[in-house]
Protein backbone atom coordinates (compact mmCIF):
# COMPACT_ATOMS: atom_id res chain seq x y z
CA UNK A 1 0.00 0.00 0.00
CA UNK A 2 2.65 2.34 0.81
CA UNK A 3 4.15 2.44 -2.65
CA UNK A 4 -0.04 3.41 -4.00
CA UNK A 5 -0.22 5.71 -2.19
CA UNK A 6 1.54 9.55 -1.15
CA UNK A 7 1.97 9.03 2.39
CA UNK A 8 4.16 11.47 4.31
CA UNK A 9 8.17 10.77 4.63
CA UNK A 10 8.21 11.95 8.29
CA UNK A 11 5.18 11.60 11.10
CA UNK A 12 5.30 13.24 14.32
CA UNK A 13 2.54 11.28 17.10
CA UNK A 14 1.68 12.73 19.86
CA UNK A 15 0.56 9.94 21.96
CA UNK A 16 2.68 6.89 21.05
CA UNK A 17 2.85 5.10 24.06
CA UNK A 18 -0.70 4.83 24.56
CA UNK A 19 -3.38 2.48 23.36
CA UNK A 20 -4.22 3.48 19.93
CA UNK A 21 -0.79 5.49 19.58
CA UNK A 22 1.41 2.05 19.66
CA UNK A 23 -1.12 0.33 16.70
CA UNK A 24 -0.24 4.27 14.85
CA UNK A 25 3.34 3.82 15.18
CA UNK A 26 3.19 0.05 14.08
CA UNK A 27 1.53 0.52 11.10
CA UNK A 28 3.26 3.47 10.13
CA UNK A 29 6.83 1.48 10.32
CA UNK A 30 5.17 -1.50 8.03
CA UNK A 31 4.54 1.80 5.88
CA UNK A 32 7.87 2.31 5.64
CA UNK A 33 7.26 6.47 7.40
CA UNK A 34 9.80 7.57 9.89
CA UNK A 35 8.17 8.24 13.21
CA UNK A 36 8.97 10.99 15.50
CA UNK A 37 7.26 10.22 18.97
CA UNK A 38 6.45 13.37 21.32
CA UNK A 39 6.31 11.27 24.88
CA UNK A 40 7.37 12.35 28.36
CA UNK A 41 8.74 8.77 28.76
CA UNK A 42 11.79 8.42 26.42
CA UNK A 43 12.20 4.69 28.05
CA UNK A 44 8.83 3.87 26.88
CA UNK A 45 9.18 5.27 23.73
CA UNK A 46 12.34 3.39 23.00
CA UNK A 47 10.64 0.03 23.19
CA UNK A 48 8.53 0.93 20.30
CA UNK A 49 11.49 1.16 17.95
CA UNK A 50 10.94 4.45 16.64
CA UNK A 51 13.22 6.39 14.62
CA UNK A 52 13.13 9.50 16.53
CA UNK A 53 12.21 10.28 20.19
CA UNK A 54 11.60 14.04 21.44
CA UNK A 55 11.22 14.00 25.76
CA UNK A 56 8.75 16.35 26.18
CA UNK A 57 4.74 17.68 27.05
CA UNK A 58 2.08 19.37 25.36
CA UNK A 59 1.08 21.41 27.97
CA UNK A 60 4.22 23.17 27.11
CA UNK A 61 3.87 24.50 23.55
CA UNK A 62 7.34 24.87 22.96
CA UNK A 63 8.38 21.09 23.76
CA UNK A 64 5.29 21.07 20.64
CA UNK A 65 6.90 23.80 18.62
CA UNK A 66 10.54 21.76 18.51
CA UNK A 67 8.70 18.52 18.00
CA UNK A 68 6.86 19.41 14.90
CA UNK A 69 9.67 21.23 13.57
CA UNK A 70 10.60 19.40 9.85
CA UNK A 71 7.57 16.61 10.13
CA UNK A 72 5.06 16.58 7.06
CA UNK A 73 1.89 15.39 9.29
CA UNK A 74 1.44 14.53 12.96
CA UNK A 75 -1.41 12.27 14.31
CA UNK A 76 -2.83 13.33 18.00
CA UNK A 77 -3.86 10.45 19.77
CA UNK A 78 -3.07 12.27 23.77
CA UNK A 79 -5.76 11.97 26.33
CA UNK A 80 -5.85 11.02 30.04
CA UNK A 81 -8.53 9.47 32.24
CA UNK A 82 -8.64 11.32 35.23
CA UNK A 83 -9.32 14.99 35.82
CA UNK A 84 -6.34 16.39 36.92
CA UNK A 85 -6.61 19.19 40.01
CA UNK A 86 -3.52 20.99 39.53
CA UNK A 87 -3.04 21.77 35.68
CA UNK A 88 -4.84 22.04 32.83
CA UNK A 89 -6.97 18.90 30.58
CA UNK A 90 -4.51 17.31 28.25
CA UNK A 91 -7.22 16.67 25.79
CA UNK A 92 -7.92 20.82 25.85
CA UNK A 93 -5.08 22.49 26.29
CA UNK A 94 -2.47 20.05 25.44
CA UNK A 95 -4.08 19.46 21.90
CA UNK A 96 -3.96 23.09 21.42
CA UNK A 97 -0.79 23.50 21.97
CA UNK A 98 0.42 20.86 20.02
CA UNK A 99 -2.10 22.13 16.63
CA UNK A 100 -0.74 25.12 17.44
CA UNK A 101 2.94 24.06 17.22
CA UNK A 102 2.78 21.78 14.03
CA UNK A 103 0.52 25.37 12.23
CA UNK A 104 3.57 27.33 13.08
CA UNK A 105 6.06 24.37 11.97
CA UNK A 106 4.39 24.48 8.83
CA UNK A 107 3.19 20.89 9.06
CA UNK A 108 -0.55 21.42 7.36
CA UNK A 109 -1.73 17.45 7.71
CA UNK A 110 -3.05 17.06 11.03
CA UNK A 111 -4.76 13.76 12.25
CA UNK A 112 -6.87 14.50 15.33
CA UNK A 113 -7.99 11.35 17.90
CA UNK A 114 -11.14 13.10 19.31
CA UNK A 115 -14.25 11.18 20.72
CA UNK A 116 -17.58 10.22 20.57
CA UNK A 117 -19.42 12.69 23.18
CA UNK A 118 -17.41 16.19 21.78
CA UNK A 119 -19.26 18.80 20.06
CA UNK A 120 -22.55 17.96 19.29
CA UNK A 121 -22.39 14.18 19.41
CA UNK A 122 -22.61 14.71 23.00
CA UNK A 123 -26.68 14.67 22.22
CA UNK A 124 -26.54 11.85 20.38
CA UNK A 125 -25.30 9.35 23.34
CA UNK A 126 -27.65 7.16 25.19
CA UNK A 127 -29.27 8.29 28.61
CA UNK A 128 -26.76 5.17 29.82
CA UNK A 129 -23.26 6.43 28.30
CA UNK A 130 -24.36 10.22 29.38
CA UNK A 131 -24.81 8.57 33.22
CA UNK A 132 -21.58 6.74 32.95
CA UNK A 133 -19.40 9.80 31.93
CA UNK A 134 -21.33 12.04 35.02
CA UNK A 135 -20.97 9.04 37.33
CA UNK A 136 -17.13 9.19 36.97
CA UNK A 137 -16.87 12.90 36.18
CA UNK A 138 -15.75 12.82 33.24
CA UNK A 139 -17.62 15.20 31.42
CA UNK A 140 -15.34 17.58 31.56
CA UNK A 141 -12.75 15.44 29.53
CA UNK A 142 -15.55 15.93 26.96
CA UNK A 143 -15.86 19.52 27.38
CA UNK A 144 -12.15 20.14 26.63
CA UNK A 145 -12.62 17.72 23.71
CA UNK A 146 -14.87 20.01 22.66
CA UNK A 147 -12.63 23.25 21.97
CA UNK A 148 -9.84 21.71 21.36
CA UNK A 149 -11.44 20.01 18.37
CA UNK A 150 -13.08 23.69 17.54
CA UNK A 151 -10.25 25.15 18.12
CA UNK A 152 -8.07 22.68 15.61
CA UNK A 153 -10.95 23.27 12.92
CA UNK A 154 -10.38 27.15 13.25
CA UNK A 155 -6.37 26.73 12.45
CA UNK A 156 -4.89 27.10 8.84
CA UNK A 157 -4.18 23.17 8.74
CA UNK A 158 -5.31 20.16 6.43
CA UNK A 159 -7.01 18.64 9.42
CA UNK A 160 -9.35 15.64 9.96
CA UNK A 161 -11.30 14.98 13.74
CA UNK A 162 -12.18 11.26 14.58
CA UNK A 163 -14.37 10.68 16.55
CA UNK A 164 -14.32 7.50 17.39
CA UNK A 165 -17.26 4.82 20.03
CA UNK A 166 -16.17 3.26 23.50
CA UNK A 167 -12.28 2.05 22.49
CA UNK A 168 -11.41 -1.84 22.84
CA UNK A 169 -8.48 -3.97 22.32
CA UNK A 170 -10.08 -6.34 20.60
CA UNK A 171 -8.26 -6.89 16.71
CA UNK A 172 -9.46 -5.26 13.93
CA UNK A 173 -11.31 -8.26 11.89
CA UNK A 174 -12.31 -6.17 8.78
CA UNK A 175 -12.93 -2.34 7.43
CA UNK A 176 -14.08 -0.08 9.97
CA UNK A 177 -17.01 2.12 9.54
CA UNK A 178 -16.90 5.58 8.67
CA UNK A 179 -19.75 8.24 8.63
CA UNK A 180 -20.14 12.07 8.87
CA UNK A 181 -23.79 11.11 10.14
CA UNK A 182 -24.17 9.26 13.88
CA UNK A 183 -22.50 5.94 14.83
CA UNK A 184 -21.89 4.04 18.02
CA UNK A 185 -20.90 1.40 19.76
CA UNK A 186 -17.77 0.16 20.09
CA UNK A 187 -14.12 0.75 17.98
CA UNK A 188 -11.29 -1.44 18.36
CA UNK A 189 -7.94 0.98 19.12
CA UNK A 190 -6.40 -0.61 16.29
CA UNK A 191 -8.87 0.63 14.05
CA UNK A 192 -8.54 4.07 15.12
CA UNK A 193 -4.87 3.84 14.12
CA UNK A 194 -5.98 2.09 10.77
CA UNK A 195 -7.95 4.99 10.16
CA UNK A 196 -5.26 7.93 11.23
CA UNK A 197 -3.17 6.24 8.91
CA UNK A 198 -5.19 6.24 5.75
CA UNK A 199 -6.09 9.62 6.41
CA UNK A 200 -2.60 10.79 5.99
CA UNK A 201 -3.18 9.94 2.10
CA UNK A 202 -6.39 10.80 1.69
CA UNK A 203 -7.34 14.22 0.37
CA UNK A 204 -11.03 13.44 0.91
CA UNK A 205 -10.54 12.91 4.32
CA UNK A 206 -9.50 17.27 4.73
CA UNK A 207 -11.89 19.31 6.51
CA UNK A 208 -14.09 16.22 7.85
CA UNK A 209 -15.21 15.05 11.11
CA UNK A 210 -15.74 11.55 11.09
CA UNK A 211 -16.98 8.98 13.77
CA UNK A 212 -15.32 5.33 13.70
CA UNK A 213 -16.86 2.52 14.97
CA UNK A 214 -16.22 -1.08 14.29
CA UNK A 215 -16.80 -3.43 11.23
CA UNK A 216 -20.26 -5.15 12.86
CA UNK A 217 -21.78 -1.64 14.63
CA UNK A 218 -23.30 -0.90 11.03
CA UNK A 219 -26.83 -1.60 12.80
CA UNK A 220 -26.17 1.41 14.99
CA UNK A 221 -25.80 4.02 11.63
CA UNK A 222 -28.31 6.91 11.34
CA UNK A 223 -28.20 10.04 9.02
CA UNK A 224 -25.74 9.96 7.07
CA UNK A 225 -23.98 6.96 4.62
CA UNK A 226 -20.57 5.74 5.28
CA UNK A 227 -17.31 7.66 4.45
CA UNK A 228 -14.80 6.28 2.06
CA UNK A 229 -11.38 7.41 2.58
CA UNK A 230 -9.07 7.17 -0.90
CA UNK A 231 -6.93 4.18 0.68
CA UNK A 232 -8.94 1.16 1.04
CA UNK A 233 -8.98 -0.85 3.88
CA UNK A 234 -6.62 -3.93 3.72
CA UNK A 235 -5.77 -6.63 6.70
CA UNK A 236 -2.31 -5.42 8.41
CA UNK A 237 0.62 -8.28 7.99
CA UNK A 238 0.89 -9.76 11.39
CA UNK A 239 3.34 -8.79 13.42
N1 LIG B 1 -11.56 5.11 26.26
C1 LIG B 1 -12.49 5.30 25.35
O1 LIG B 1 -13.50 4.58 25.30
C2 LIG B 1 -12.31 6.40 24.31
C3 LIG B 1 -13.32 6.58 23.38
C4 LIG B 1 -13.14 7.52 22.36
C5 LIG B 1 -11.99 8.27 22.30
N2 LIG B 1 -11.02 8.11 23.25
C6 LIG B 1 -9.80 8.93 23.10
O2 LIG B 1 -8.87 8.25 22.28
C7 LIG B 1 -7.56 8.76 22.53
C8 LIG B 1 -6.59 7.60 22.67
O3 LIG B 1 -7.00 6.77 23.74
P1 LIG B 1 -5.99 5.69 24.36
O4 LIG B 1 -6.81 4.69 25.10
O5 LIG B 1 -5.02 5.26 23.34
O6 LIG B 1 -5.22 6.61 25.44
P2 LIG B 1 -4.02 6.18 26.43
O7 LIG B 1 -3.68 4.75 26.26
O8 LIG B 1 -4.36 6.67 27.79
O9 LIG B 1 -2.78 7.02 25.86
C9 LIG B 1 -2.72 8.39 26.07
C10 LIG B 1 -1.39 8.90 25.54
O10 LIG B 1 -1.39 10.31 25.81
C11 LIG B 1 -0.06 10.66 26.17
N3 LIG B 1 -0.08 11.83 27.02
C12 LIG B 1 -0.90 12.07 28.08
N4 LIG B 1 -0.58 13.25 28.64
C13 LIG B 1 0.46 13.76 27.91
C14 LIG B 1 1.22 14.94 28.00
N5 LIG B 1 0.97 15.86 28.94
N6 LIG B 1 2.20 15.14 27.09
C15 LIG B 1 2.47 14.22 26.13
N7 LIG B 1 1.77 13.07 25.99
C16 LIG B 1 0.79 12.85 26.88
C17 LIG B 1 0.51 9.45 26.91
O11 LIG B 1 1.92 9.45 26.65
P3 LIG B 1 3.11 9.46 27.70
O12 LIG B 1 2.54 9.04 29.05
O13 LIG B 1 4.12 8.49 27.15
O14 LIG B 1 3.67 10.84 27.69
C18 LIG B 1 -0.15 8.29 26.18
O15 LIG B 1 0.69 7.83 25.15
C19 LIG B 1 -7.67 9.64 23.77
O16 LIG B 1 -7.74 10.99 23.39
C20 LIG B 1 -9.02 9.21 24.36
O17 LIG B 1 -9.65 10.25 25.11
C21 LIG B 1 -11.15 7.19 24.24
Amino acid sequence: MGEDFAFPNRVLIAGATGGVGVHVVRRLQQLGVTCRVLTRDANRAAALGVAEIVQGDVLRPEDCRSAAAGCDAAICTVGEYRIPKDRPIVDGDGVINLADGVAAAGTRRFILVSSLGSGESWSWLPFFVKGYFHAMRARPILTAKTRSDAHVRALDLDWTILWPAYLTNRPMRSAPLLTEGRAGGTTSRQAVADVAVRCLASPSAIARTLVVVDHFMRVTLRRGGLFELDVPWEAWPPG
